[in-house]
């Protein structure tokens, strides 16, 4: 693929938690278009490496290039301005807020057009526009995962960082929040998610990295990670 449809490149990631490492000499790609897949048990670094991207952390050794400019080292809000954005872990909803407050936090490092943003997002999620005035901590888990996409939305950017999605949903909602992502990716945005879920994100993906205590053993195309006997043994458990 060519140069300029490289979105996101990690080059040679490495970040540690005083002595403890959580990553490696990692690297990777995201190109424009794409959804990948970070695969990768519990403390395999996979918030580390999304986190580090969004400029949360800094890296001890490395880079992150975003739309060919090196971002490492930026605050995290200047990044957000930029295009990139992170859907957390556990979701990050303000449970005691509204639908609609929630999303209006998600605009505001882009407050302009905030009323096309909202009203696309609606349209995307009309279950959010029935519940705008309800409280977020009475939404189901679905739901609040919805609202958790929704506002990162809200920031109008070009790479959706989402890690785990689907960690403590029921398998029918997982299929929903994944049937989104591909939506999602389908009107235009680039996706990279962390997943221990290894079947169904990698369905959905176009490309996988498995992670291992902080690096990277394995990537290729969704289909080869599928086929790959270890990650069917250690991730898919056939
Ligand atoms: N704030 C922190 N302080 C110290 N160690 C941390 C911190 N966050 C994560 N770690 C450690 O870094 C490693 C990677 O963690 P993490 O990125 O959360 O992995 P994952 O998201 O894949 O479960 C783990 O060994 C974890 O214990
Ligand atoms: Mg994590």
């Amino acid at each position: 693929m060519a140069q300029n449809d490289v979105l996101l490149r990690v080059e040679g990631l490495s970040v540690a938690y005083g002595h403890i490492t959580a990553l490696r000499d990692v690297s990777l790609e995201v190109h424009r278009g794409e959804i990948v897949v970070l695969i990768g048990a519990n403390g395999a670094g996979k918030t580390t490496l999304l986190e580090t991207s969004l400029g949360i952390n800094t890296p001890q050794a490395g880079s992150i290039i975003f739309k060919g400019r090196t971002i490492s080292g930026l605050p995290a809000d200047r990044n957000v301005r930029a295009g990139l954005c992170l859907v957390p872990e556990g979701r990050g909803v303000f449970a005691s807020m509204s639908v609609l407050d929630n999303l209006l936090l998600g605009a505001h490092h882009n407050m302009r057009n905030v009323d096309r943003n909202l009203k696309r997002v609606y349209q995307w999620f009309p279950r959010l526009e029935e519940r705008k005035n309800q409280i977020a901590r009475t939404l189901s888990g679905g739901e609040r995962q919805m609202l958790a996409i929704a506002r990162s939305l809200m920031s109008a950017p070009e790479l959706i960082m989402v890690d785990e999605p689907s960690l403590g949903l029921a398998p029918i909602i997982v299929n929903d929040i994944f049937d989104i992502l591909v939506h999602l990716n389908r009107e235009g945005y680039t996706i990279l998610l962390s997943e221990q879920n290894a079947y169904k994100s990698l369905k959905c993906a176009h490309r996988g990295y498995v992670l291992e205590t902080g690096k990277v053993t394995l990537s290729g195309s969704a289909a080869e990670l599928l086929n790959d006997p270890g990650v069917r043994e250690a991730y898919i458990g056939a």
